[in-house]
């Protein structure tokens, strides 16, 4: 078997997690809330916290080893020129801002998720050459953010998120950024000619993918507003806003 297939059907590791939840379905879709903790004993975030080697399984899946590694241009309206800082919020591996830094050596990048993240996954920036270009910041994305850099990188978090939370993290990334800085979303938005169901986030954490109007709004009421949006080099839908 492919190594990446291998990680999403190990039913030791994350891949199990995401088979058993499936079973959680009908209740998800009868009362509006997830039931996986009813399945693993804790809410999704909670069950990983607890359970490192169930977290290092996820790391790896969402990391190089299972969606390969990211391709660095995540901007829509290009304008990299404009770019020194870049912040990648909810950053998991570090793999993005590792390709970014690379590939632009005049960028500084800090990593920004959850403290027991940020204490496992260094590595992959040193073996890139670039962490001495990275801060690492353990701390959640719903407390304030480091202030003042360029770009704000959101890359398959708001799809993770019910719109409440998901409002409050893009507010959060519209106060941190300075006034003519950028914050890009990668994953959980889809054009609205393409709507897309996400069912395993709605099964494992009540979130969804939100089409392009429905972005607009809650971006809106978080004081970001939609500069363009688009198809990158990758494929990878993405959405480019700046703070209103
Ligand atoms: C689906 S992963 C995406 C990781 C990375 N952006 C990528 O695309 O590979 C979601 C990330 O959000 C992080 N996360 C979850 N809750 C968080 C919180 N409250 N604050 C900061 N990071 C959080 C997780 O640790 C995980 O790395």
């Amino acid at each position: 078997l492919d190594p990446s297939m291998q990680l999403g059907l190990d039913l030791t590791g994350f891949g199990g997690r995401m088979a058993y939840a499936w079973g959680s379905l009908l209740t998800a879709v009868r009362t509006g809330t997830p039931a996986y903790h009813e399945l693993f004993g804790l809410p999704f975030w909670e069950d990983l916290e607890a359970h490192p080697d169930i977290t290092a399984s996820f790391d790896a899946l969402i990391g190089p080893p299972g969606h390969g590694t990211p391709d660095p241009e995540v901007l829509v309206t290009g304008g990299w020129e404009e770019v020194r800082t870049v912040v990648d919020v909810g950053g998991g591996t570090g793999a993005l801002l590792a390709e970014i830094l690379r590939a632009r050596p005049e960028i500084y990048g800090t990593l920004v998720d959850l403290p027991r993240t940020v204490a496992s996954v260094g590595s992959l920036l040193q073996a890139a050459g670039v962490g001495e270009r990275v801060s690492m910041v353990g701390q959640s994305f719903f407390d304030p953010l480091p202030a003042g850099a360029d770009l704000y990188l959101l890359k398959s978090i708001l799809n993770d998120w019910p719109d409440r939370e998901a409002k409050l993290i893009l507010g959060r990334c519209a106060q941190a950024a300075h006034p003519g800085g950028r914050v890009v979303i990668l994953g959980g938005v889809s054009p609205d000619d393409r709507a897309n169901p996400e069912l395993l986030m709605m099964v494992l954490l009540r979130s969804k993918d939100r089409t392009l109007t429905e972005f607009r709004e809650l971006a809106r009421e978080a004081a970001l507003e939609i500069q363009a949006a688009g198809r990158l080099p990758s494929g990878r839908f993405a959405v480019e806003c700046r703070p209103m």
